[in-house]
């Protein structure tokens, strides 16, 4: 039964997002339930079919992709109601969603260990070698450029400036993907976290080294 609702959960997010480019693709929403799963297993916690459900859901509402915030609840709740679950499961996904897919770093909401989950296994896929994929492939899409001086480094940003504010790819490390581990949930992310973070302190290192012109 929960198989049948995963499978046309899987069909449903794999149409809705088809080849989206700027990092929210089918291949993205795969990683983030796997990593779910694999926190989930490891803390041996948390509803597996709600995490599961989330995890493929969580970028359906987002802004990115539709026309407006509520245009993307909306198509995220009339999905939901066309499938059999009960109530209690299709509130506990939604309010996940919406939390995940506010994207301004500290929140002080109180979270289930389902959206506590979720969350990590967004932001894991924001880092590492994975997370310095995307942040380019975004600056790329969004025509932004790779790296620039002139631009100030904003570390504390509102939602808003953060969502149209102008930034640079590697300014995108400063602003957000440097401060992501500190900000996971579970201790099972927090390790996980730890390699990615590394490799994008190497990264920016070496990146800054060969923007001097340092051999
Ligand atoms: P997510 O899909 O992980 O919930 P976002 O919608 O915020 O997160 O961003 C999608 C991807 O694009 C992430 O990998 C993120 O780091 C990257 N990204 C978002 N904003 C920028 C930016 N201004 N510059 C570079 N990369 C960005
Ligand atoms: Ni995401």
């Amino acid at each position: 039964m929960n198989e049948n609702i995963i499978h046309i959960t899987e069909n449903f997010v794999r149409d809705t997002l088809g080849e989206d480019s700027t990092g929210h693709d089918w291949h993205h929403i795969e990683r983030v339930r796997k990593n779910a799963l694999y926190i989930a297993k490891k803390e041996q916690a948390g509803d597996t079919f709600i995490i599961e459900m989330a995890a493929l859901l969580h970028d359906i509402p987002d802004a990115k992709l539709n026309t407006s915030k509520e245009a993307g609840e909306r198509n995220l709740s009339d999905f939901l109601q066309e499938l059999e679950i009960t109530e209690e499961a299709s509130s506990s996904i939604k309010t996940i969603t919406d939390l995940v897919s506010f994207k301004g770093g500290n929140n002080s909401r109180i979270l289930s260990v389902e959206a506590k989950i979720v969350q990590d296994a967004d932001r894991l896929d924001a880092i590492g070698a994975v997370g310095i994929a995307r942040a380019f492939a975004y600056g790329g899409k969004k025509g932004q450029q790779i790296y620039d001086p002139g631009l100030e480094i904003r570390r504390e940003m509102t939602e808003d400036e953060y969502r149209t504010g102008k930034s640079s790819s590697i300014n995108h490390f400063y602003e957000k993907l440097l401060k992501l581990r500190d900000l996971m949930n579970t201790d099972t992310a927090k390790e996980m976290a730890e390699e990615r973070h590394q490799i994008m302190e190497q990264y920016l290192h070496q990146f800054f080294k060969e923007w001097n012109g340092q051999a």
